[in-house]
């Protein structure tokens, strides 16, 4: 699909081309599951492929797009930040982490392989994910390919996510302050999503400063408001439409939104940060439409 035919399509039309895009650009970068070790591509294939909404390949194009950059570009932006989202997923899931047996409505990868296989796989999913942005321009100078590939490893090492589930361990059955709960929230969970629209940002023509700065602000709050709603639905959904064990927080003892503030105080607190994230957008103009909508579909979404 080129930029023009994107430009035609409704939200839910655009989403559905975007999925199926990054779900075949991700099949094509993962190693075949005949090509040795087996079991460990195999386990990488099932841990990415099939299943998981794309948020933040959504957010690449959608940010993407105001950079008018190449839809090619946009593919591997996505597909890097999906590699790494989908290990940080397989190690959360292990035993020693959140200990949970269902994601994506399928058993977690310890389950249906095993532990050291689960490790491996997000081990090797992670420098998959740096490997496939060296090995083709996305950016329009090699000194800013090099800038968006330490901008991804800020934003998944410890002084991002890795950091932000190091704290999330370190909280379990402790009060924490509201300060404290935001900053871990930001870390393990905003930092990635934060990446994904600056990196889709940065990948075509220079977007200026002010509107940068404006792109930003929207990608902090949207990356909080990920992990909020994602507390609230692990309280109000069922593990059939979560694909994943509601409930888990509080079984876990995790301090989140829900447990600080209480349902109604959180969802409130959702509305208002999506208010100041239409905010942020509104001085860019009609082309953040799509950002704005996914903002809109991270809050209202079911799973
Ligand atoms: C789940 O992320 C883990 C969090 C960071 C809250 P998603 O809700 O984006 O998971 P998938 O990719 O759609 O399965
Ligand atoms: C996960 O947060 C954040 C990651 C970095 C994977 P959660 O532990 O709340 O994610 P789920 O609910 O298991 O998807
Ligand atoms: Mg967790
Ligand atoms: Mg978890
Ligand atoms: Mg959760």
């Amino acid at each position: 699909m080129n930029t023009s035919t994107a430009d035609t399509l409704g939200f839910a039309d655009w989403m559905g081309s975007i999925q199926q895009r990054t779900e075949s650009a991700l099949a094509g970068l993962l190693p075949e599951p005949v090509i040795s070790p087996r079991r460990l591509h195999s386990a990488m294939r099932y841990a990415v492929l099939g299943g998981g909404k794309r948020v933040r390949a959504l957010l690449v194009h959608a940010a993407g797009e105001l950079a008018v950059a190449a839809p090619e570009r946009l593919d591997r932006l996505a597909c890097a930040v999906e590699f790494i989202h989908a290990y940080s997923l397989v190690h959360d899931d292990m035993p020693c982490m959140d200990d949970d047996v269902l994601r994506r409505g399928k058993p977690t990868v310890h389950v249906e392989y095993d532990e050291a296989t689960a490790l491996l796989a997000g081990d090797a999913l992670q420098t998959l994910a740096f490997q496939v942005l060296t090995d083709a321009p996305v950016a329009d100078s090699v000194a800013d390919q090099l800038a968006m590939i330490g901008l991804l490893a800020t934003a998944s090492g410890s002084r991002g996510m890795a950091g932000g589930q190091a704290i999330d361990l370190d909280a379990v059955g402790k009060q924490i302050t509201r300060e404290e709960l935001e900053f871990m929230h930001v870390h393990k969970t905003g930092a990635l999503i934060r990446a994904s629209v600056l990196l889709g940002a940065r990948a075509g023509a220079p977007i200026a400063e002010a509107d940068l700065r404006r792109l930003d602000h929207y990608a902090k709050l949207v990356g909080l408001l990920f992990q909020v709603v994602d507390d609230i639905l692990d309280t109000v959904a069922d593990t059939a439409t979560l694909g994943k064990t509601a409930g888990k927080d509080a079984d876990n003892d995790k301090p989140t939104y829900v447990s600080l503030l209480g349902l109604d105080e959180a969802r409130r607190l959702a509305r208002d940060m999506l208010d100041e994230a239409h905010a942020a957008l509104a001085p860019l103009g009609p082309r953040t439409a799509r950002l704005g909508a996914l903002a809109d579909y991270i809050v209202h979404r079911t799973f």
